[in-house]
């Protein structure tokens, strides 16, 4: 499969960039670096037409606006619940929240504005069916906890999740002290992806891959929070 991963922006995102066209390119979770990602593609001789996002924070979104500029018929795929977090006050909530996080310093000016979302999504959507890398499409598995309206992307084809900041390798999951937090609907959340099958790869929003197989040993980590 034709998976490049890009490392960007001020926390070391995992930004997962894929065909969806022809010639044209999916970035998902641009955290960053957003000249480097549109050199690539013009490299390429291609174009950006869609960025997935697993949630909606700042260092997932910071590489859209030089994206955007490049590439203004880019659709920007996000959860309802996490929405809120881009366009008109996509600043105002990420620094609010980075300042809460004592990390307010990070958060660049320059990477706004940032177009409010084009597709909204939901539980259960497919999306980007009949494309080269997905042909069945990403199945959308709403996965509330981190952020209201954090997802993953599950392929059975190609037997992989991207799972942003809800679950990590080595028992780990994503923080619950952002804004919309919530420790019961992260525990639901780890304990639905739990029940896909072992040999489903995850592919993290940090850090590196790993399987379902070896998650589910460090149950006792994953949930000590
Ligand atoms: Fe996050």
């Amino acid at each position: 499969m034709d998976l490049r991963l890009f490392t960007t922006g001020v926390i070391c995102t995992n930004t997962y960039c894929f065909l969806d066209g022809e010639k044209s390119f999916s970035f998902m979770d641009p955290g960053g670096n957003g000249k480097e990602l549109v050199e690539y593609v013009k490299s390429q001789n291609g174009v950006i037409s869609s960025v997935l996002l697993t949630h909606g924070h700042y260092d997932h979104i910071a590489g859209i606006r030089c994206m955007v500029e490049a590439f203004p018929n880019i659709k920007i795929y996000v959860h309802g619940d996490d929405a809120y977090r881009l366009g008109e006050n996509a600043f105002d909530v990420a620094y609010r929240e980075f300042v809460q996080l004592g990390i307010g310093e990070v958060v660049d000016n320059n990477d706004f504005p940032i177009p409010p979302g084009d597709v909204l999504l939901k539980d259960g959507d497919v999306i980007l069916k009949g494309s080269p890398t997905f042909p069945d499409g990403l199945q959308v598995v709403s996965t509330p906890g981190h952020s209201p309206g954090s997802v993953c992307f599950f392929s059975a084809e190609k037997n992989i999740m991207f799972t942003g900041d809800t679950i990590f390798a080595q028992g780990s999951c994503g923080r619950i002290d952002c804004e919309g937090g919530d420790g019961e609907k992260l525990k639901t959340s780890l304990e639905r992806i739990l029940s896909f099958p072992d040999d489903v790869e995850i592919l993290p929003g940090h850090g590196p891959a790993s399987l379902l197989k070896t998650e589910k040993k460090f149950r006792s980590s994953l949930f000590s929070f």
